[in-house]
């Protein structure tokens, strides 16, 4: 058989196990995580519509300013369209010149031209090279000095043909609206970079924050794997999900420690306990090899190793309720049962030795006191607490009674013995003990250790006290709410 610690920490560990002091989480594996790419879902979404809504920002505000231009420039037509009615070409040409004296500062462009296309009046020189965008709309470079400096904008401009072949244009320069455009898709240019760059940032920090903590519990479940058992996980006391989740780890892992405590326990007295037995039983059977061969002597010998046997049989079953008990691994099949209905049965068991023995065995068990227990385990202790009454007890009686007072159930065997002084009380009910006077019964000394031991599993005492004369056991554990 291997030797437990190497398997604990052997390789069979490490293949499924990180190692237990990582270092940094590294970029190629945050890549690869499940929270990386779920917060790479969430930022592609929030890009996509936050995106989605810059754009719509252009384009309504980029709409909004050419329907207004166009509606100044309609505004503007219907007023000379009026001045054309009622006044005629001359009339036009007038206006449009007063309209573009001096310094060409407003918006508005005007060229009206005859049929030989020669400037009438306007402040544009020249008919533009211009796109026709719909019927009667153009769209032109115009260009304006400044000082020493010649600019080029865009204009768009609503052109007529008038009767006898005179034209009119009338534009705007489009050099305040392509500013504006400009500026907003400036704009909207930095507040998407900004939006991507904090969702980036934010992204990775939030999945490097997560994967920390999840990083701390690996790593503590591997130090576990390799052998500490003794590791806990640290909270951060925040009390969220991750806090929780690390909290109950932690009592899972004190349950598992109890349990293997226990069980290192248990295996380690029933080793310790078995041992002597065991090596007695080895010797008698090797003197019995060394003497001169005799099958009467043999057979004797079997017989004897036989009994012993048996003996080792009885206090390994003893051991392994005590273990069971001790253990705490039937608390959870535990159910209400009635502690008076138990006593009555195992005492009917006890009858037939009484009366072989002459002994008056009373019991006095009132339904209704209820408990939540193992009935098994409760019943033995009651079997284990008769037989010690009967077994020390050589004539008088035995007093078996069950009882509730307030919220604890009572169970008292009474008998007339010898009794145990004052003084042993305590230590009768460790393993093996056996008082001097009791050598020549039967019995292991470990009837009252399973007692002690059910008694505990049930949250309840055991103890003895003087009968005057004998002694009186009494057994409480809590009564189970009606
Ligand atoms: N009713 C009693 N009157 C007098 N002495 C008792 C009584 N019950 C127990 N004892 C003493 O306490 C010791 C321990 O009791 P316990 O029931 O644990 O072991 P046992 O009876 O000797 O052996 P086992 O119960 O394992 O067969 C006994 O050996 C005996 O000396
Ligand atoms: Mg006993």
């Amino acid at each position: 058989m291997p030797d437990p610690s190497s398997i604990r920490s052997g390789e069979q560990a490490t293949a499924f196990a990180a190692p237990p002091d990582r270092p940094a989480i590294s970029v190629r594996r945050l890549l690869r995580t499940n929270a990386f790419r779920l917060a790479a879902l969430y930022f592609a979404l929030f890009a996509t519509s936050a995106l989605g809504l810059l754009v719509f920002i252009y384009f309504s505000v980029a709409g909004f300013i050419e329907v207004q231009t166009e509606a100044t420039l309609d505004a503007d037509l219907t007023g000379l369209a009026e001045q054309y009615e009622q006044r005629g070409i001359a009339g036009l040409v007038q206006i449009i010149g007063e309209r573009s004296r001096g310094e060409r500062n407003d918006e508005t462009l005007y060229l009206i031209t005859d049929p030989l296309s020669r400037k009438l009046a306007g402040n544009l020189s020249v008919w533009p090279k211009a796109e026709t965008i719909r019927p009667g709309w153009i769209r032109f470079p115009v260009e304006t000095k400044r000082g020493t400096l010649t600019e080029t904008h865009p204009a768009i401009g609503n052109t007529f043909v008038l009767p006898g072949g005179f034209r009119l244009l009338v534009g705007r320069d489009l050099r305040d609206a392509a500013a504006f455009r400009s500026r907003i898709t400036q704009t909207l240019t930095w507040a998407a970079i900004a939006t991507l760059g904090l969702g980036i940032v934010g992204g990775f920090l939030m999945t490097r924050n997560m994967l920390r903590r999840v990083e701390t519990v690996n790593r503590t479940s591997a130090r576990i794997i390799h052998g500490d058992l003794g590791q806990r996980v640290p909270l951060n006391g925040s009390g969220d999900e991750f806090d929780q989740l690390a909290g109950n780890l932690n009592l899972m892992l004190d349950q598992i420690e109890r349990l293997m405590a226990g069980m290192r326990q248990v295996t380690d007295n029933i080793a310790h306990d078995l041992r002597t037995p065991l090596a007695r039983l080895r010797a008698r059977l090797e003197v019995t090899l060394l003497e001169k061969p005799d099958a009467e002597r043999y057979g004797e010998a079997l017989t004897e190793t036989i009994a012993e046997a048996d003996q080792l049989l009885v206090t390994f079953n003893a051991l392994l309720s005590i273990a069971e008990a001790e253990a705490g691994s039937r608390r959870d099949t535990m159910a209400v049962v009635d502690l008076g209905e138990i006593a009555a049965s195992v005492a009917e068991l006890y009858e037939p030795v009484a009366d072989e023995k002459g002994l008056i065995l009373a019991v006095s068990t009132g339904q209704g006191v209820k408990v939540r227990g193992d009935r098994h385990l409760l019943s033995q202790a009651i079997a284990n607490l008769l037989d010690n009454a009967m077994k020390y007890t050589p004539q008088g009686s035995v007093t078996l009674s069950t009882s509730q007072q307030g919220e604890t159930a009572r169970l008292e065997v009474a008998d007339s013995g010898p009794g145990i002084p004052a003084e042993r009380r305590e230590a009768v009910f460790d393993r093996f003990v056996r008082l001097e006077g009791s050598r020549s019964t039967p019995g292991n000394g470990l009837g009252l250790s399973l007692v002690r031991a059910v008694a505990k599993l049930h949250g309840g005492a055991v103890w003895a006290e003087g009968n005057d004369p004998g002694l009186r056991v009494v057994f409480t554990l809590p009564a189970a709410a009606a």
